[in-house]
């Protein structure tokens, strides 16, 4: 194909204003193709989808909440294609569930149990990742291939192969694996990151209340157990969807009870909570292959694994674990990159190669517009001092560090976040984006912010807790010094602020991007560049945002929004002037990047009722854009639906008609490149 080059590149739509309507609406002269939906089969012989609480079997069907997504292109002849803008693999992650849409009348006991088992099995399957083939006919007549041998389910029940210093580690020995080094599944799949060489990684997100404890199980645990239990959250009484309370000695089920019952660990699931929390690589083009939990890359609550690959330089990924409080990473290969493994057959030997031997990182902002990588290797993180009922921490080994990587981090003295989400890299740059969604008062208090989290103010939309600290969120950038990927220190700014520009609409310490009502959001999450192989990813690369809102509905539903972004160091230095609720002030110095204008930054989607936006990706040829609509509709149940979309985007669905998430394909109707 033909790399046509512009310079530079300029958004050509006209911003779509706020929507509170039930349909995905997109600028004048572009259309929506609603593509894989909740529970649309992905086998030959695979009922069509009742929708009404009826339908099983979800391993052979799109799971729920379809989250991060990317299009792996095919060939005519049905093998690899990097290049394919009208043949592909969708490969999805499906994060959680709108549970009450999937049973006939809402699900059965579901806070505490007892569960029945084909409730359960149904919302365990419904997780997970799925593959499916999309093809365009012609004319951007795009459509799924519900019989394709590509097609496949991954769920939390998929074995899986653990890669990397943890493999083998008694930390993670269960029933399933009683030498530590396989295990069954994945869960709560967030974001993603794309390999150099055509697989996937898998972000393993909010896993951990997925897991029960009962009251018995903390006097049989040592010290370091318990703080790292804490640490990472896993203290359900039930977990998620009471699952281990199905009446049945099925491990499916069981799994998910991580109560020491048993004589030895090999005997139990009480280190089956270590077996989640990783980034996981999956080859879309292989659906017989075993996915490998890369378990250099640490574990915490990933949320994404932006993979920077640079030929002659060594393998980068950034990633954000979203909590309150935590932290952004990256790993750095050992291994300089060697251009002949892009294209090579043995994918998953690839990553073994980059992904299994290399240092993790975490993020230190400093004040003065620096920051440090603080390298996460045994016998260089110290000890974590005793507090409360917690003896020392010492780390035993680099699977240790690895296992508890959020103690790790601690130890060194990282920079708490606003909750780190998606990373993005631009490709002509190199530079590191980091979506900080939002945070509240108890974790960000108008005395606790720092120079990378600068803000503290209020939303007269919330209330209580949450209504004051930065409830709108910002986006930060950094730039690796010298530029390359295992740099060990950076540069960074902030690139943009969000802000409700009708509550705040000249307020400079709150609106300090300066946003009005068609480029005004809140709360960023996913994000985006445009492929370089396409214009809109040349030279100027267009910065895709998705929001993920809970403090801006009111005005409207959440939407994506196209930027063209500029570099690290644009705005300078800037004092905010912070207002608690009580009116008390403090100022906090920041580096600000330069302001949003109708010219960088406009609002080009905005999504169906109760929706996140979530997950994106453009063919090669920039022509198509694939968007995830995720869970729409999620405060409404079995009797009274909240939003009816996909089957609203027509205009004609009926007041009892469900909710399913989906992904849109995104087209223009000129034939153009999207956002241009
Ligand atoms: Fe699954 Fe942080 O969003
Ligand atoms: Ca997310
Ligand atoms: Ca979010
Ligand atoms: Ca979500």
């Amino acid at each position: 194909t033909t790399t046509v080059r512009v310079s530079p590149a300029a958004l050509g739509f006209t911003a779509i204003a706020h929507s509170l309507e039930d349909i995905a609406v997109v600028p004048a002269g572009y259309s929506v193709t609603v593509m894989t939906r909740l529970g649309d089969p992905l086998a030959a012989g695979v009922a069509a989808y009742a929708n009404d609480g009826t339908d099983d079997n979800f391993a052979q069907r799109i799971g729920d909440h379809g989250d991060a997504l990317h299009f792996f292109g095919l060939s005519a002849a049905g093998s690899r294609d990097d290049s394919s803008s009208t043949r592909g693999l969708m490969v999805q992650n499906h994060e959680n569930l709108s549970v009450d849409y999937l049973h006939p009348s809402g699900p059965t006991n579901v806070s505490t149990g007892p569960r029945p088992a084909d409730e359960a099995k149904k919302e365990i399957e419904a997780h997970g990742v799925s593959v499916s083939e999309y093809a365009d006919s012609g004319d951007r007549t795009w459509a799924y291939v519900q019989s394709s041998s590509f097609n496949r389910r991954i769920t939390p029940m998929t074995p899986m192969a653990f890669h990397g210093p943890a493999a083998g580690s008694a930390m993670l020995v269960t029933a399933y694996s009683n030498n530590g080094t396989a295990g069954r599944g994945t869960i709560n799949n967030c974001a993603n990151g794309i390999s150099g060489w055509a697989t996937n990684l898998t972000c393993e997100e909010n896993w951990a209340g997925y897991f029960r404890r009962d009251a018995s199980d903390a006097a049989l645990r040592t010290g370091n157990e318990l703080r790292a239990l804490a640490r990472y959250g896993v203290s359900s009484k039930t977990g998620n969807y009471a699952w281990s309370t199905v009446a049945s000695t099925e491990a499916m089920f069981q799994k998910w009870n991580a109560t020491i019952t048993g004589a030895s660990a090999a005997a139990d699931y009480r280190y089956e909570p270590n077996q989640y929390g990783w980034v996981v690589e999956i080859d879309p083009y292989d659906p017989t292959s075993t996915p490998r939990k890369r378990t250099a890359l640490g574990r915490c609550g990933h949320e994404g694994a932006f993979v920077r690959v640079v030929a002659g330089q060594k393998v980068g990924v950034y990633m954000g674990d979203d909590s309150r409080g935590e932290y952004l990473y990256k790993y750095v290969s050992n291994t300089a990159f060697d251009s002949a493994d892009a294209s090579a057959s043995d994918r998953l030997g690839v990553g073994d190669k980059y992904l299994d031997n290399g240092t993790l990182y975490v993020a230190k902002f400093n004040a003065d517009g620096t920051g440090q990588w603080l390298q996460l290797v045994y016998g260089s993180v110290p000890s974590l001092p005793a507090t409360g009922t917690y003896p020392e921490y010492v780390f035993a080994d680099q699977a240790d560090v690895l296992v508890n990587t959020r103690l790790a981090a601690d130890a060194l003295g990282a920079t708490p976040m606003d909750r780190p989400e998606w990373t993005a890299g631009n490709p002509v740059t190199g530079e590191i984006y980091l979506t900080l969604t939002n945070s509240n008062a108890s974790k960000r208090p108008l005395n606790g912010t720092d120079a990378a989290n600068p803000r503290h103010y209020g939303d007269p939309n919330l209330s209580g807790s949450t209504s004051y600290g930065n409830p709108n969120g910002h986006i930060i950038r950094l730039r690796e010094d010298g530029d390359t990927t295992d740099a060990t220190t950076f540069k960074w700014d902030i690139y943009l602020f969000g802000a409700d520009a009708t509550d705040y609409p000249s307020d400079a310490n709150v609106n300090v991007s300066g946003l009005t009502t068609s480029n005004d959001f809140s709360s960023p999450d996913g994000l985006y560049f445009s492929r370089d192989t396409n214009p809109a990813g040349q030279i100027n690369p267009v910065l895709w945002i998705e929001t993920d809102d809970g403090a801006m509905t009111d005005r409207t539903n959440c939407m994506l929004l196209a930027a063209l972004p500029g570099n690290v160091g644009d705005g300078g230095a800037t004092t905010l002037t912070n207002k608690d609720k009580d009116g008390n002030t403090a100022t906090q110095a920041t580096f600000a990047g330069t302001a949003a204008t109708a010219a960088n930054l406009r609002r080009f989607l905005v999504g169906p009722v109760e929706c996140e936006i979530t997950g994106i990706d453009m063919t090669p040829d920039g022509r198509t854009l694939f968007v995830g609509i995720q869970h729409p509709g999620e405060n409404g149940d079995a009797a009274a639906p909240s939003s009816h979309w996909p089957d609203s985007q027509a205009g004609t669905a009926a007041a009892t008609v469900r909710p399913r998430s989906a992904i849109i394909a995104i087209t223009k109707d000129d034939g153009g490149i999207i956002g241009l």
